[in-house]
């Protein structure tokens, strides 16, 4: 084999850890001082490693190779979420971002989480039974784009009957979406857009990889065009259930579609 070869075969593969090493399988919770947020996942990379275990000072560098060696993103997956990420340090034109600034409400945090509270109610970053609860309830075996839409729509039913402060706007809207299209793909399958729910379950529940329940980490490259494509499919179930209540959703009011363009349009805006 050529060497160019070689060496590209050598760039697409997730680094090799000596098995004691290995990212997948070192699990620990977080310290005393160390942080973490509201996103399940970024919480869960920090727990196997693939990112600081501390959850602070995340750079591009810490993220782009932790998303990659965790969950086979792309480059430009990874550079997409990170500006939003430090869009939400405190300090401006930072170089990083720590896992509880993701917590700074109404920046990316939003209401009507599938697993936590509202931040009118208290801990939006900590996992929340009773919450998770009324998510999984609209799950199937099988979580899909049907499923996972139905969830969506029921936590925002309920946020919006109970905390007298909610708000979503329409990146929030977006986000939601995006959300729910990406824990879907990553842990399941990015082609039929469906996964075995207990992995999800498992993952939100103890925010690790759900290895010992068979998941691997994806052979596929995760991208921008995947995310917004399967956003968009999962938008379509969504603004059907959402059609059948009473949620006054003023993006819906103002337009049929283009949650892809609302998270490419946010993105602009904070680089810009
Ligand atoms: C730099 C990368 C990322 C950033 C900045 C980020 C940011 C966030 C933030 C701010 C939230 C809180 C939203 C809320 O529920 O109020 C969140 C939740 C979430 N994130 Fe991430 N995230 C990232 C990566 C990922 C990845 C790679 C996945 C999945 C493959 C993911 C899946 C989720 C899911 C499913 C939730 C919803 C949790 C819930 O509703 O209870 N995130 N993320
Ligand atoms: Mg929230």
């Amino acid at each position: 084999m050529r060497l160019a070869a070689v060496l590209s075969l050598t760039v697409a593969t997730a680094a090799a850890f000596a098995p004691n090493q290995d990212p997948f399988e070192q699990w620990h919770g977080p310290k005393a001082g160390d942080v973490r947020g509201p996103c399940p996942f970024l919480n869960t990379f920090a727990n196997h490693g693939f990112l600081p275990r501390t959850g602070k000072y995340i750079t591009y560098k810490d993220l782009a190779d932790g998303l990659f060696n965790a969950v086979n993103f792309d480059a430009n997956i990874s550079q997409f979420l990170f500006d939003f990420a430090i869009s939400t340090n405190p300090e401006p034109n930072s170089t990083w971002f720590s896992l509880d600034h993701l917590t700074r409400h109404n920046v990316l945090e939003h209401d009507a989480s599938l697993s936590r509270v509202d931040a009118y109610f208290g801990h939006a970053d900590i996992f929340n039974q009773e919450a998770f609860d009324e998510t999984t309830s609209y799950w199937g075996d099988i979580v899909n784009v049907e499923s996972g839409a139905a969830a969506v729509v029921a936590r925002m039913k309920t946020c919006k009957a109970t905390n007298p402060k909610y708000e979503l706007s329409p990146l929030g809207e977006a986000f939601i979406l995006g959300e729910t299209a990406a824990f879907i793909s990553i842990l399941g399958d990015a082609q039929t857009i469906t996964v075995e729910k207990p992995r999800v379950e498992y993952l939100f529940q103890n925010e690790r990889l759900p290895t010992e329940l068979g998941w691997k980490r994806p052979e596929t490259p995760f991208t921008i065009e995947l995310l917004l494509r399967n956003l968009e499919t999962v938008a379509v179930e969504y603004r059907k259930r959402l059609n059948e209540t009473s949620l006054n959703s003023t993006s819906l009011r103002r337009r049929s579609g283009g949650y892809a363009a609302t998270l490419m349009h946010g993105k602009a805006r904070l680089v810009y």
